[in-house]
């Protein structure tokens, strides 16, 4: 911590001197988790969040696509992103007309488009989700077939969780949740006996059902606040871990855990480099804006 010291008390001055608002993913490392932040929380969290910022600059610790959601929302705010090479190996999977080609092949479909894509794909899809209230947005649309992109196994997972639909989806996965096995869980379980298994929704079904429990990021962090086990694996991204133990000190965090690159793109330095100059500020096409809006107010509205 005392390396960070310098940059979280300057973070800070800075932040009121520009009457700016940290967001950050569950995913940022500690020191912007707990040093800088103003808010913390999944992708369904920070995007209602976004909606109530009344600061004039957002500073988005995340993914490129979290802090185009933000302006989506909250148009009339400068919302940086400390480093425009934050992306998302979703987001990079589809654009616009991957979604047409999806309502090319089931016509009158309904399209459930991931938080994890750029604008221009929010703007093409009927309505977004996050992997909080995925299954609740597919149940509620009024049609068999559904058509959920970019995530195969998000969908495959709603899937299971909605069998009255028919899902269809995009060939896209996450770097980070894809890598996980139904076999490394069960080995795992298997020499550390008693350890609770919870793994995000973008890991493959089989992963997902060698797990105890299964959830977004706030999800997962509900879920062991309140559930306190002695041993837990977090089938994650390796920041969530080190982000709750210190509040959680009857939780022992064990097992391997998989780095998100895109995120570890934010870095300290560079959030007071992008406060500093002010350079960094994510714009999105208006029109673009306003039918992505749409399909993004629509997915809040159903969760509330
Ligand atoms: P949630 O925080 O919504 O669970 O999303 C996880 C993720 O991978 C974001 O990039
Ligand atoms: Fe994208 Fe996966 Fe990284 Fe989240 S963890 S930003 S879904 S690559």
């Amino acid at each position: 911590w005392a390396i960070h010291a310098p940059y979280v008390a300057a973070i800070n001055t800075l932040k009121k001197e520009r009457n700016a608002v940290i967001l950050a993913h569950n995913y940022m490392t500690p020191e912007i988790y707990h040093g800088i932040a103003d808010v913390v929380g999944d992708s369904l969290q920070l995007a209602v969040e976004a909606t109530q910022v009344e600061g004039d600059v957002i500073v988005q610790c995340g993914v490129h696509f979290m802090a185009e959601t933000s302006k989506i929302l909250n148009s009339s705010k400068t919302v940086l992103i400390p480093d425009m090479a934050a992306g998302c190996s979703l987001a990079e999977s589809i654009t616009a007309e991957g979604i047409a080609e999806m309502r090319a092949k089931y016509p009158g479909a309904p399209v459930v488009t991931y938080v994890n894509t750029t604008a221009e794909v929010k703007a093409a899809s009927d309505i977004c989700c996050t992997s909080s209230n995925a299954a609740q947005i597919v149940r509620a649309m009024d049609s068999e077939t559904v058509i959920m992109t970019p995530d195969k196994y998000l969908a495959q997972n709603v899937a299971r969780q909605v069998p009255e639909k028919r899902i269809v989806w995009w060939d896209g996965s996450c770097i980070v949740h894809e890598q996980y096995t139904a076999r490394d869980l069960h080995e795992f379980r298997e020499w550390n006996p008693g350890t609770r298994i919870i793994a995000h929704p973008e890991c493959p079904p089989d992963v997902v059902d060698a797990a105890d429990f299964s959830g977004s990021t706030g999800g997962i962090i509900d879920y062991v606040t309140r559930e306190q086990p002695e041993k837990a694996m977090l089938v994650t991204e390796c920041s969530m871990a080190s982000n709750i133990a210190d509040a959680l000190p009857g939780v022992d965090f064990v097992g391997p855990c998989n780095m998100c690159p895109y995120m570890k793109k934010i870095t300290l330095e560079k959030v007071l480099w992008s406060l500093h100059t002010m350079q960094g500020a994510v714009e999105v096409d208006p029109a673009i804006a306003d039918r992505a809006r749409v399909a993004v107010q629509r997915m809040i509205d159903l969760s509330a």
